[in-house]
Order: structure tokens, then sequence, then C-alpha cells
């Protein structure tokens, strides 16, 4: 039987007892409204393939490639390999690969004009110690910021650009920032969120650059509550998606590298932007 069991205060809801290739519809609503309510959904115990895998994954919305081509599967482009090819020919671990997600608190695809609404993985082998995911709430950083800076950041623009280097090709890293509100309202659940990517962020735009860098190091310094957080310890068949709309989060980066730590990955978008190109 299905059972939803909330495991973090501000953040986090696991789902067990289903098995995500036969959900009902009125079961799949349930989980669905977990994941809104609560921003980062764990379904334990599940045996996939990669059909299954983004089968399940396009009930939350549209699955974009992601836009680094070296990581995705060789057969589907959807997929995006976590963990995959971390040592190169010449024997040397490939950090981008082994630190990817670990560089720090973001939210994913703030650098395109639509970004990623949610972000899935899949976990297909997991180290015997370290590699867990920390989760934040960007609603909780939007609740905790003075009035004075919710007055002041209030219709106020961010320019984000990609922020990781190594994982583009060389023809794709010419990237155009792309502008969203630092002040964002979650289309579904109507709440405030802070949206920013200390990675990602260029500048707050029409502000002058001493006012803008100035922000910025103050809402590093704010974006993470500790009340607001839920760390995730993987096990093998694990699916956990999060809403990039309303949290941060990062990878510990902490495992030993000589053991493996395997996911696939999609990158999901709203229902409205099937045609709208990144
Ligand atoms: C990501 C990411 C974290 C992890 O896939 O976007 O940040 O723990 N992953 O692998
Ligand atoms: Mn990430």
């Amino acid at each position: 039987m299905m059972n939803i069991r909330v495991v973090g205060d501000q953040i986090g809801v696991e789902v067990s007892g289903v098995d995500v290739k036969s959900i009902s519809d009125e079961d799949f609503a349930k989980i669905y409204q977990a994941w809104i309510d609560h921003n980062v959904l764990v379904v334990t115990g599940q045996e996939l393939t990669i059909p299954e895998f983004l089968a399940y994954s396009r009930r939350f919305g549209i699955i974009k490639p992601h836009p680094s081509k070296s990581t995705r599967h060789p057969d589907y482009p959807d997929i995006t390999l976590l963990g995959v090819n971390k040592f190169g020919p010449d024997g040397k671990l490939n950090e981008t690969i082994y630190r990817r997600g670990a560089e720090g608190w973001h939210t994913d695809g703030a650098y395109e004009k639509i970004p990623f609404k949610a972000t899935q993985l899949y976990a297909l082998a997991i180290p015997d110690r370290g590699g867990d995911t920390y989760f934040a709430s960007g609603y909780e950083a939007y609740e905790a910021l003075p009035q004075r800076l919710k007055d002041q950041l209030e219709g106020v623009v961010g320019a984000f650009t990609y922020g990781t280097p190594g994982l583009l090709n060389p023809e794709d890293e010419d990237w155009k920032p792309a502008l969203h509100p630092i002040i964002r309202t979650h289309r579904e659940s109507g709440r405030k969120s802070l949206y920013f990517d200390r990675l990602k962020i260029v500048c707050l735009q029409g502000l002058e650059k001493t006012v803008s860098d100035d922000l910025i190091a103050d809402l590093k310094e704010r974006m993470i509550q500790p009340y607001g957080q839920y760390v995730h310890k993987w096990s093998v068949g694990d699916i956990v998606i999060w809403d990039n709309r309303c949290s941060y989060h990062k990878a510990a980066g902490d495992y030993p590298p000589e053991q493996d730590r395997i996911h696939w990955r999609v990158s999901i978008k709203d229902w409205d932007a099937a045609s709208v190109p990144n």
C-alpha cells in the first residue's frame, strides 16, 4: 500500500509501497501534491529500465536534454549520466564528473530562459559511505529575509549564466545569460521563494554594480536556512525529484572516488515550455 511520510520539517517527503511503473492517476495526484508541498520527493525501492524511468518522469512535465552533451547517455539524450566515465584514459580522476553538483548550493537550469521545473535522479550504484545530497528550501530563504530586503528585491531581475566549467562542449560555452526575478512566485503553490544561485548569478539588473555586488554577497549568506534542510542518504533504487523553482541543493562530493556512484538524471520543464527553445 502507498505510504507518504514527511521526512523534513520544511522540505522532503518519502513515498514507499509503490511501483512507479503502474501508479494510478489518483495515486499520482497525491504524490504530485506531496511533491509540491514538500519540494523534494523520494520514492524508494524501484527497479526500472530507462524507458520506464522516462515514462514516469514525463508525468511531472517535459523532459529536455541537458546542455552538457558529453555527459548525455549515448542512446538516450534525455538521460544525463552522473558518475560515469569518472576516470580518464590515463587513469586520472575527472574532477568535473566526480564533483558534479558539489561546487556549492545551487538550483538547476537558472541559465535557461525557462529554468528546469524539476530534476529527477534514479540511483543505480551508491558508495558505501558519503555521496549524500543536501537540500534547502527557497521559501524559507525568502521568509527569513528582513523586510527591507524583501522590499528592495521585489521586482528585481537577476542575470544567470552557465556555472560549471568543463561540462559544456567548447562550441556551446558562449552562453547568453537568462533573466529571472529574484523573488519568484511559484505557479502551483502561490508561495514566494528566493530564486538565487551563487554559482550562476552574474548581476542584478538595473542596479549599480557596487549595489548589485553587495546584495549578491548578502544573499549568498542568506540563501540557506538550517531549519529548512533535508539530507538524502541514497540507496540503490531510490528516485528523488526536486523542485528547482523553490529549493536549492548540492552534492556532498565526499565519497571514495574508487567506488561507483551512478545515477540516471533528467531535467524536466513545465508543460508550457514545449515550444520554447531553452
Ligand atoms: C544535479 C545535482 C546532486 C547529486 O544532478 O543537478 O546537483 O547529489 N546532483 O548528485
Ligand atoms: Mn544540481
